[in-house]
């Protein structure tokens, strides 16, 4: 299931990457690598030993001091043959990936493309932990060596980032999609400790909000997953000490159950038929032996009355989960739209453009702006499949 689920999220990530449509192409913001070179001062480093790295575009006139930070997402690892595998490729080695990344959606330095962040300085983290940079362990056994030090690149990035003017911040925002959402709720507070006192430092997770869901064969398969994870990697010791104090520690890597502990202002963006979680939690692939789904995974149109009334249960789930954050939250945003997506605030399109998804009228653009500048109350929860037609849904 893992090398499947993980070939399933790469090939997601590919069509990602290829999906948006070229009218942006013209203005393509291209942004270099930059290593991390004294990472290796604190043993901050890839799976395979490679150094962590960045990708930092700077900001300028009233955003100069202002700092957005974004986890890049990819998927996980969690046993030893899927960890070695990754160490291979550009999910776990910075050796194999692009030196050059195109920032848009929220990393856009365009003002009309991005109104509310595009002078603020932008930084990208890339992911080659394979735990939401939250893990801190090694394996070794003679002929095989894999480094599970995700808290440690995080921390590594930080210090790298404090004397280039993220420690006199005035204003941040961490941020990620994906696995990179997850990291997003796992290093939130501990973010808000670097950054000075009187700074205004919030959070925002895109597509992180994975659930520790049934899946359709009623087997908790995410939460097999995740604590095989926390165990290889060496993660508990990094999740919140509040959450881990319960009885159940390894399953604070879910987000549900670290965000009651979350002291720091976080907005919440998420699909309530969020792709992946669809495929890979709910859905996943041996939980499916004969492909009943297959179709319905295509494209929701094809999917019958069972299947839409089990996406329907997914989506009722997610939205009890929110439920204490959203009405208890005075300081937190949402935006639960009802699109087959995954990762919407990096891709142009779906982040801010004429045609982009919107819930109440509002982009999710304006809705993290409204609420990270605290100009509008911004909680938006859409109405349930099939009923928005602001969607740009990946399959179908
Ligand atoms: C910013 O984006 C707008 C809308 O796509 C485009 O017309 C304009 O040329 C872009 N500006 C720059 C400097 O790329
Ligand atoms: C490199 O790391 C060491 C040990 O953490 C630290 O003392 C030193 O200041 C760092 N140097 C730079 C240039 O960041
Ligand atoms: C080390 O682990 C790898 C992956 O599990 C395995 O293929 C290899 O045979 C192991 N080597 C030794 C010496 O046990
Ligand atoms: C933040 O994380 C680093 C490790 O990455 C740790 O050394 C530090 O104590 C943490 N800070 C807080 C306030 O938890
Ligand atoms: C925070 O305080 C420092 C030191 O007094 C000051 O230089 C900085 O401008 C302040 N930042 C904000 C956002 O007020
Ligand atoms: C439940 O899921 C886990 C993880 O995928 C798997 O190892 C286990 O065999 C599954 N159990 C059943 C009863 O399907
Ligand atoms: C745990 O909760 C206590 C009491 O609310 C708080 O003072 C402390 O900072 C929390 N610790 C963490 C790691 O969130
Ligand atoms: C909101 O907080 C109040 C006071 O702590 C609590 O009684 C109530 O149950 C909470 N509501 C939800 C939906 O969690
Ligand atoms: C929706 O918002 C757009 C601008 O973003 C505005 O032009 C339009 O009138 C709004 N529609 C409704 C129904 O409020």
């Amino acid at each position: 299931m893992n090398a499947n689920a993980m070939g399933a999220a790469i090939s997601l990530l590919i069509l990602l990457t290829c999906a948006p449509r070229s009218i942006y192409s013209q203005e393509r913001r291209l942004v270099k690598m930059t290593l991390v070179r004294n990472a290796s001062s604190i043993g901050a480093y890839c799976l395979d030993g490679s150094l962590p790295a960045y990708h930092l575009d700077r900001g300028f006139g009233a955003g100069a001091r202002n700092w957005l930070l974004q986890f890049e997402g990819g998927g996980w690892c969690n046993d030893v043959k899927s960890c070695l595998e990754r160490a291979a490729t550009r999910r776990g080695s910075t050796r194999y990936m692009s030196k050059v990344e195109v920032f848009s959606g929220i990393l856009s330095n365009n003002a009309s493309l991005n109104p509310d962040f595009y002078n603020w300085n932008r930084v990208k983290l890339r992911y080659c932990d394979g735990a939401s940079f939250a893990g801190d362990a090694k394996f070794q056994n003679g002929t095989s060596l894999l480094y599970f030090r995700g808290q440690r690149i995080w921390q590594a990035i930080i210090l790298d980032l404090l004397p280039k003017g993220l420690g006199q911040a005035k204003k941040a925002l961490l941020s990620g999609c994906s696995a990179g959402g997850l990291a997003t709720f796992l290093h939130c507070d501990n973010f808000t400790s670097y950054l000075p006192k009187n700074a205004s430092v919030k959070c925002l997770s895109d597509a992180g909000f994975f659930l520790d869901a049934r899946d359709i064969s009623l087997n908790h398969s995410m939460r097999y997953f995740y604590n095989s994870l926390v165990t290889l990697q060496g993660a508990e010791k990094n999740l919140n000490k509040n959450c881990t104090s319960s009885p159940f520690p390894e399953q604070c890597f879910f987000p549900q159950y670290a965000l009651p502990y979350i002291k720091t202002p976080f907005f919440i963006l998420n699909s309530a038929y969020d792709v992946y979680q669809f495929h890979h939690i709910l859905v996943p692939p041996a939980a499916d032996p004969h492909g009943h789904w297959y179709h319905c995974k295509l494209n929701p149109s094809a999917c019958n009355v069972v299947q839409i009334n089990t996406l329907q249960g997914f989506r009722k789930y997610m939205l009890e989960t929110l439920r204490p954050f959203f009405v208890n939250s005075t300081r937190g945003g949402m935006f639960i739209n009802s699109c087959f997506a995954h990762c919407q605030s990096e891709l142009q399109d779906t982040w801010f453009a004429p045609d982009s998804p919107r819930v109440n009228n509002k982009t999710i653009s304006e809705a993290v702006g409204d609420w990270y500048f605290g100009r509008k109350v911004s909680k938006e929860i859409d109405c349930a499949y099939p009923c928005d037609n602001t969607c740009h849904n990946l399959i179908g």
